[in-house]
């Protein structure tokens, strides 16, 4: 930590655009919490998908310049604001928002974002539960209505959101398939919960999965591509099946005979529209996963903050991934 006097090091965007706009600044002044906030300490930072589309400027939302990125950290409580009860000093927490951002050493969020951070976990699986896990949850539960005994496509399930939703589905006794893009990132999927994996880079890969699943299909498809998939996932749905669209880089043409031959649904899932209510059961159940020792984040790849460039490059631009990106300051 390069934390002297009152300055820390944090990445600052001063405008919209690609990886380069990040700027490592090691002069910002540590933030303050204010009433009911607390200032953590920044062991690790999760960077999200997500990170990259707002610094970009393309994103419905996009806050004030110039700003830090990051809202899942993981950490030390440094100190609180005034009211904060639930925290003290050195407490091991974890996020699912910051307001300061959490590409820094330090980070200032509402005490409503931050949760106890088990010792079972280090701060870099910390780093992956906010918006992966809370996401994975939303879609499978609050807005997929799944339960034990369906079966779930993870289509996308090698990185953070996939194989947040591969451990939580399995532990929840859903029946769990998974696709990766390579070999490691199918041995990963298989290792967190999905009784099956499909690679899908290979060109005949649906075919397998229907082979697969035969003529019943499947009831939920978790999509994070929803671009390149949603047209074909139509076609692999049991009847009353619904596809989840997590993720989506694009438009796609799809044929809508294709959900009335077996009343199925398409239904968009946005963490950002989560309610507080909502929030509260995902950690419940989240935190109750910890501590059974089913929630295990897998952390693929580590970058320091020096590097968060080439992070936001690769997030995108991926080879094949390995669980959920972190960046260590
Ligand atoms: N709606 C929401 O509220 C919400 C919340 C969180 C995330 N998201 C979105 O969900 C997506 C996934 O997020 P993440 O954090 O898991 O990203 P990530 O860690 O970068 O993982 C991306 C995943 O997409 C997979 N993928 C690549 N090509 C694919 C294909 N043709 N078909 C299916 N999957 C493919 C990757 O597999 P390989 O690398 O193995 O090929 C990997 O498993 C992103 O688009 C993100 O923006 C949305």
């Amino acid at each position: 930590m390069a934390a002297t006097r009152n300055v820390m090091r944090a990445v600052r965007v001063f405008e919209f655009g690609g990886p380069e706009v990040l700027k490592l600044q090691s002069d910002v002044l540590i933030p303050v919490p204010k009433e009911n906030q607390v200032l953590i300490q920044v062991h690790a930072c999760g960077v999200n998908p997500v990170e990259t589309y707002i610094r970009s400027g393309n994103y419905a939302r996009k806050p004030a310049l110039p700003y830090t990125p990051g809202s899942d950290v993981a950490g030390v409580i440094e100190c609180v604001g005034e009211h904060v009860t639930a925290f003290k000093k050195g407490d091991r927490v974890f996020t699912t928002g910051t307001i300061s951002g959490g590409y820094a050493d330090y980070a200032v969020a509402a005490a409503n974002r931050v949760f106890p951070l088990s010792d079972k976990l280090d701060f870099r699986q910390g780093a992956a539960i906010g918006i992966p896990y809370f996401t994975a949850y939303r879609a499978l539960f609050q807005k997929g209505r799944a339960k034990a005994g369906e079966s779930v496509l993870v289509h996308g399930a090698s990185g953070g959101v996939g194989i947040a939703t591969c451990q939580i589905a399995r532990a929840c006794g859903l029946k769990v398939l998974g696709t990766a893009g390579t070999e490691e990132g199918m041995n990963i999927v298989l290792r967190n919960g999905a009784h099956q994996a499909f690679n899908h880079r290979e060109a005949n890969y649906i075919d397998k999965v229907k082979e697969h699943t035969g003529m019943e299909g499947v009831d939920i498809i978790i999509e994070m591509l929803s671009n390149v998939n949603l047209a074909t996932d139509l076609q692999l749905l049991s009847y009353g099946g619904r596809v989840m669209v997590v993720g989506s880089r694009g438009p796609i043409e799809i044929n809508p005979r294709d959900t009335m031959s077996k009343e199925s649904s398409i239904i968009g899932v946005s963490l950002f529209l989560e309610t507080e209510e909502e929030r509260h059961e995902c950690a419940t159940a989240l935190l109750d996963g910890i501590e059974a020792g089913w929630l295990k984040p897998i952390v693929g790849s580590e970058y320091p903050l020096e590097k968060v460039v080439k992070a936001h490059e690769d997030i995108i631009h991926s080879s094949g991934a390995r669980g959920k990106m972190v960046l260590v300051p």
